[in-house]
């Protein structure tokens, strides 16, 4: 039986564990490499929290277990909702809205109603693990109805929210449907935490034109009934990377090593270039491969001397978009390689993988020059990746305008993915920089990526929600006790 005592509780659509086994009951997991869980791992390692999420793996009952002193709670999907809820509204309808509509939106009825179901049951599991008065931290964008269902069935808990994919701008968001539903599910958190400041100012804009509440400013008030005005901060946390851990990880000699054998099986050529992305519509990647074969055919680089490494992870494998986007990147990688490379030097290696942090360490060490061309981005956690790894101050970072890091890296090269010709120009001029530039950008880029790491965003997130809940917390009692004098407040936190 779980215990519910958790003074802190996360709820994301995964949990940050892969099911290897369910052999007689036992679990067997490793934990996944995803970037979320990269993020919270160290917020959850010493707290008295329980994480709340889907096993990954379509009707699969378990029960809550220990994972390395985190508490697991499974939310259980069958194979219809992981279709329609998952794969449906939040990947087929949310993300591409939420992604400029790069893809077009699906808006499906059906999809909706499941949406609601599945976040509801989030929100439940949720309540029945949180101690009274607990902080709630509910992740992204599948989850959006959820700090208000958790607030009807527990006004008690402090809700925060974070979204980890853009907000888009009223004029996108008005497509959907539902608009209004998602709005006041969000507005169910006491602090609603964005990338960047512009996609909070969207979300407060479709608030105030959508809602009737006036959301003009990072704090505002929602009226709550019986005189009482709940504040509700927000705002940007631009999340981060555990940016010494991967440092370290990148310095290890074991690393070091494979990062020089990768060179040796790429042919040791002059420039190695790579880009690491889930294969995803919005990452750029055919973008970037456009440009990379323009320059093959401009004959502005020659594969002897340069080659691009495009490491693709599988990424949800049955929506259509996903699908087409693969066969058009492995076309044209085919393509490029059937007429520029040459016997012992291939013009783009192109892997349909996911690999270990260490690897992927050994792979950013490996390349003097990193390609992130997203067309939209929350943040993009390996520019940052990238950065921490390079305390050789060696490589150059060429970065899209549109990520979220673009806020905060500015020693990157910035690029616009849709201006292929200046694309073009960014790649040769990070391949041939010198030695000098690179060192005094990669000083500049890491002064970012080592102070503001994932354990500073956490912090700020957590003790912004703290104190939001503790005014609001006053504020309640302080209605109730006027409308009955008689009754003293009483603090939701038992034995604090
Ligand atoms: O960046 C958004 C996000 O949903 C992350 O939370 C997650 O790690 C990543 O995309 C991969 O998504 P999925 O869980 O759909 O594979």
């Amino acid at each position: 039986m779980s215990k519910a005592v958790f003074d802190l509780v996360v709820i994301s659509n995964r949990l940050p564990v892969d099911i290897t086994s369910t052999d007689g009951g036992e679990v067997s997991w490793t934990r996944s490499p995803g970037g979320l869980v990269t993020a919270l791992d160290p917020v959850m390692r010493d707290a008295d929290a329980a994480w709340v999420g889907w096993s990954g793996a379509p009707d699969l009952e378990l029960e809550p277990f220990d994972a390395d002193g985190t508490f697991l709670v499974p939310v259980p999907l069958s194979a219809s909702e992981v279709s329609e809820y998952y794969e449906g509204f939040s990947n087929d309808t949310l993300w591409p809205l939420y992604h400029d509509v790069i893809a077009p939106p699906a808006f499906h009825r059906a999809w909706w109603d499941v949406y609601r179901r599945v976040n509801a049951r989030f929100a439940e599991a949720a309540a029945a693990q949180a101690a009274p008065g607990a902080k709630v931290w509910v992740h992204d964008y599948q989850l959006q109805l959820v700090p208000a269902l958790l607030r009807q069935l527990r006004p008690d808990l402090e809700i925060g929210f974070f979204n980890h994919i853009p907000f888009p701008p009223y004029e996108l968001f008005q497509q959907l449907p539902w608009r209004r539903q998602i709005l006041d599910g969000l507005l169910g958190a006491d602090v609603i935490g964005f990338q960047r400041p512009t996609d909070a100012a969207n979300f407060r804009r479709c608030v105030t034109a959508l809602t009737g509440v006036k959301a003009r400013t990072e704090k505002f008030t929602v009226h709550e009934g019986e005189g009482y005005n709940r504040t509700i901060q927000a705002s940007a946390f631009p999340i981060s990377i555990d940016s010494k851990s991967f440092s370290a990880l990148a310095r290890k000699k074991s690393v070091r090593r494979r990062a020089q054998e990768i060179r040796e099986e790429l042919g040791n050529p002059r420039v190695v270039m790579l880009g690491v992305d889930r294969l995803d519509y919005t990452k750029g990647i055919r973008h970037r491969i456009k440009a990379y074969g323009e320059l093959l055919e401009d004959g502005r680089v020659t594969p002897g001397d340069c080659t691009l490494v495009q490491v693709a992870s599988p990424s949800r494998e049955n929506v259509e978009a996903y699908q087409e986007l693969r066969e058009h990147v492995e076309l044209l990688v085919g393509r490029l390689n059937g007429e520029y490379g040459q016997l012992g030097h291939t013009a783009i290696h192109y892997l349909h993988h996911s690999y270990p942090q260490a690897e992927m360490a050994a792979l950013y060490l490996a390349a003097d020059v990193m390609l992130v061309t997203s067309l939209r981005d929350g943040m993009n956690l390996v520019a940052k990746e990238y950065v921490a790894a390079r305390s050789d101050l060696g490589g150059a970072l060429v970065l899209s305008e549109f990520t979220g890091a673009a806020d905060e890296l500015t020693g990157a090269i910035m690029v616009n993915p849709h201006d292929i010709d200046g694309m073009k120009e960014a790649l040769l001029d990070a391949a041939n920089m010198t030695p000098d530039e690179r060192r005094r950008r990669m000083l500049r880029l890491r002064r970012k990526v080592m102070s503001n790491d994932v354990t500073r965003w956490s912090k700020s997130f957590l003790s912004t929600l703290e104190s939001l809940g503790a005014t609001n917390h006053t504020a309640s009692q302080s209605v109730r006790s006027a409308a009955s004098p008689l009754e003293a407040p009483v603090s939701p936190v038992a034995g604090k």
